[in-house]
């Protein structure tokens, strides 16, 4: 049966949770930035209203006022009016003149108000019947004041004297009450209104910030675990590292051990075939040399033709046996056996010279030194391979050689003046002199250095411990070869 569910793949709600973790920094700031340029949007478009709200409330206050001053000099209208009737007084006509003036003006100011379309058609309607009611007002009281005066006045500031009906004072008060009533209701109003925005974004700014707040609490969260998660991973590499750097050490170690095996049981072996050639092979050549040397002298004389193969044979012995003693000498040196370290490099280095025609330098301690006997074999190896490749490859007129010992170490020193070793034979990997060499030394826990000379020639260095630290720790040698057994 087909499965058409919607819902998705482990695999892909795996893969969205670990892009919205990596992501969740990015995420949360991204809303914390909306969030706040929201709030600040919305906080402006309040902070307009509040004010517009503030401007329509001034502004009602403003009319109410200009309301009350109109009713207040039409008070005083209808007192200069009375009071010229009474005295007859010009100064009170000039005062009833100037009273209309000012209601004029304050008309005119009112008027723009009203008309300018701030106020609904029935304040409107209202205002332009006041208006109306007011010129009438005063039309009928230049009139009256003209009637009652001794002589014609001059009346020009007051505007037409008209004989209409005076205008009831009541309606005209009632009305004005009506429209300041209104104005006071709407200032109200609007400083209500203007009041309610400002709670309102006063908690608008507040939630706001709680949410940024809690926002950039979790943002930081959220990188803390990250850094933690970072450190762990950290903490897991540098582990990892300690146990390869530890497996290295360890395979290394066993390395060395194993090159240090392999040349005690190749030290033993030779040990055997020298001891072997020695007293086999020597002995059948030392026999047969001596039963050649009896025939010939028998034959000397009667036979001369055999006495003289008897003597070539003889010759040819000698030779066998100068070869045998040759190939055992440089298998099992028995100089180092017998005489010790110095004497057998000194006896090594001389016999190079003299082979190869060197100038011989040499720099060796006049007493024996007494050095642990792996180390002196290492030494004494070294010292023969370096010689040997001298010899084979420097083309030198010099070689110098030194020893010495201090601090509980051993330095070897031998230098050529040949061509010089290059560069690429430092790592050549099928010829075993230098390999050989260099595992040899750090086997015994020492330092092998080879390189140019300067100005030319070939340097060798060589440094190690006077007692060798070298320790199998697995016992691969049975039989380590002792110095009598060199
Ligand atoms: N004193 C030296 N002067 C110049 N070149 C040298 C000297 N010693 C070694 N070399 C160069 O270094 C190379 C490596 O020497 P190494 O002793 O390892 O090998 P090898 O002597 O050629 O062979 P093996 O020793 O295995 O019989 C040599 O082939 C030679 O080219
Ligand atoms: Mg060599």
């Amino acid at each position: 049966m087909l499965n058409v569910s919607n819902t998705p793949e482990p695999g892909t709600a795996a893969r969205l949770s670990g892009w919205m973790r990596n992501r969740s920094w990015a995420i949360a700031m991204t809303v914390a930035i909306v969030i706040t340029v929201g709030g600040l949007v919305i906080l402006e478009t309040a902070r307009e209203r509040i004010a517009a709200e503030y401007e329509t409330a001034l502004e009602a206050r403003d009319v109410t006022v200009q309301l009350s001053t109109l009713a207040s000099q039409l008070s005083r209208l209808s007192a200069h009016q009375s009071d010229f009737l009474l005295t007859k007084l010009n100064a009170s006509a000039q005062g009833f003149c100037a009273t209309a003036t000012r209601i004029r003006q304050n008309e005119q100011q009112l008027g723009r108000f009203y008309r300018g379309g701030k106020a609904d058609s029935v304040e409107l309607a209202s205002f332009t019947q006041i208006v109306a009611l007011i010129e009438a007002r005063i039309g009928a009281g230049a009139a009256a004041l003209q009637r009652a005066a001794p002589q014609p006045l001059d009346l020009s500031a007051c505007g037409n004297a008209s004989d209409a009906n005076p205008a009831d004072a009541t309606l005209v008060d009632n009305t004005l009450s009506l429209l300041r009533d209104n104005e006071e209701r709407r200032a109200q109003h609007a400083l209500d209104a203007s009041r309610a925005d400002q709670r309102i974004s006063t908690l608008c700014a507040a939630g706001l910030s709680a949410l940024n707040i809690v926002l950039f609490i979790l943002l930081f969260r959220n990188l803390g675990i990250q850094m933690d998660r970072q450190a762990r991973v950290q903490r897991r590499l540098i582990t990892q590292q300690e146990e390869l750097d530890q497996l290295v050490n360890e395979r290394t170690r066993q390395l060395e051990a194993l090159g240090w095996h392999l040349q005690a049981v190749s030290e033993n072996e030779k040990t055997q075939l020298a001891r072997e050639l020695h007293d086999e092979l020597g002995a059948i050549l030392t026999a047969s040399k001596m039963d050649v040397a009896w025939a010939n002298r028998k034959l000397k004389d009667s036979d001369p033709d055999v006495s003289e193969k008897l003597r070539r044979a003889l010759a040819n012995l000698d030779q066998g046996i100068a070869l045998k003693r040759r190939i055992i000498e440089d298998m099992r040196p028995t100089v180092l056996a017998n005489f010790g370290l110095v004497t057998a490099l000194r006896t090594l280095a001389d016999e190079a010279a003299q082979r190869n025609n060197w100038t011989l330098e040499s720099h060796l301690p006049a007493d024996d030194i007494q050095l642990d006997e792996q180390t002196e074999i290492a030494l004494f190896r070294v010292a023969q391979e370096s010689l040997t490749n001298a010899a084979k490859y420097a083309r030198a007129s010099k070689v110098s050689i030194a020893l010495r010992v201090e601090d509980g170490q051993v330095a070897l020193h031998i230098a050529d003046n040949g061509v010089g070793i290059m560069p690429a034979d430092l790592k050549r990997t099928h010829t075993h002199g230098l390999l050989g060499m260099r595992q040899r030394v750090a086997a015994h826990g020492g330092r092998f250095d080879i390189r140019r000379g300067v100005p030319s020639g070939t340097d060798i260095h060589v440094v190690m411990p006077s007692v060798s630290t070298a320790t199998p720790s697995v016992d691969l040698s049975p039989s380590a070869p002792s110095r009598t057994s060199l």
